[in-house]
């Protein structure tokens, strides 16, 4: 057996402001609605790509682990969407791993699959675009096209593989925020956001969360472009809740809060009424993603730890977005 290539690339979670939940078409993860977010500086997953020659299989090693079952079929999957773009037929070995926990409302998924997709390219030789590489990313995980960018990333919807692609609209050190992480739960959650884009439309409010998105979107990216903190708050914690709402009302429901996921989010309001630049945002989990400015994040972590059933805070500037190392 030869090797054909070798490569590694770290890519960074990233949390959206402008939520992307559900698809157009499931099988591209082309979504109903465009979204934003921003990296995170520090939490990522590092990927490296081993294609080999004569292999007959691919192979994954997660965070130490020889893996198999769906996070191999998942992997594979998207080493097949490679091989289609690359042209070729070699198997791979797939050795990743994160430094934050998975599947608990840090979107580890959105950086396995833009570190994947950065390393595969990479070490298959080729020089994609950055445009190209999102949309390959978005295959494997929709977020994951957020994840290539830098900074703050905007995900255009598109209706076709080549028109939903992300790119940057603004860079790291355009504003300061910091996202403070509450971890509520390490647990990995019980319905993955796979299951939960396939279940959007059994809510009766997708229709009107979707068609509101463009508008709540371009709120979104004024008040970032001119740092405008009362601004963005009122539209991110508008956008989390409407998502939340369609989750809750799904059918099967789905309801990702644990109790002290609503104490802190209470708590936030009560802080920003106080005066402070802060307000909450949530994935498909328990964790509450506080964002604040940086003169205000040590005020909310030193707060966010005198409250019980956190297990865990996390903080992440604004980051770059996915690179070979
Ligand atoms: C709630 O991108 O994780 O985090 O394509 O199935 O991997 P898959 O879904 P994924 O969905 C993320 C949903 C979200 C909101 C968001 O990040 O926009």
């Amino acid at each position: 057996m030869t090797i054909i290539g070798r490569a590694t690339a770290q890519a960074p979670a990233n949390i959206a402001f402008i939520k992307y939940w559900g698809n157009r078409d499931q099988a591209l993860n082309v979504p109903q609605n465009s979204s934003l977010s921003m990296n995170l500086a520090g939490l990522y997953a590092e990927t490296t790509v081993i294609w080999i020659d004569e292999a007959s299989e691919d192979r994954l090693a997660l965070n130490g682990d020889t893996t198999i079952g769906e996070a191999l079929a998942r992997v594979s999957a998207h080493l097949d969407v490679l091989r289609q773009r690359i042209g070729f037929r070699h198997r791979a070995d797939v050795i990743s791993s994160n430094n934050f926990p998975m599947g608990a409302g840090i979107a580890s998924s959105a950086a396995a699959f833009a570190a994947l997709t950065v390393a595969g390219a990479a070490a298959a030789g080729i020089d994609l675009s950055e445009r190209e590489l999102t949309t390959l990313a978005r295959i494997g995980s929709g977020s994951a096209s957020r994840s290539v960018p830098s900074g703050f990333v905007e995900w255009h919807a598109g209706n076709s593989h080549e028109s939903s692609y992300a790119e940057s609209i603004a860079a790291p050190d355009h504003w300061q925020l910091i996202d403070v992480i509450a971890v509520v739960s390490g647990v990995h959650k019980a319905v993955g956001s796979k299951m939960g884009h396939r279940s959007a439309d059994t809510s009766d409010l997708q229709a009107a969360r979707v068609s509101g998105a463009d508008v709540r979107l371009e709120n979104c990216r004024r008040a970032i472009v001119e740092r405008d903190f009362a601004a963005f708050a009122r539209v991110v914690e508008h956008d989390s809740n409407l998502m939340h709402a369609v989750m809750m009302t799904s059918r099967p429901p789905l309801f990702y809060w644990l109790p002290p996921t609503l104490t802190i989010m209470e708590q936030v309001r009560g802080w920003r009424a106080e005066g402070l630049n802060v307000c909450y945002t949530l994935d498909a989990g328990a964790n509450v993603h506080c964002i604040c400015t940086a003169d205000t994040a040590d005020i909310v972590r030193n707060r966010l730890m005198e409250m019980s059933d956190i297990i865990d805070i996390r903080s992440a500037s604004v980051g770059e977005g996915s690179r070979c190392i």
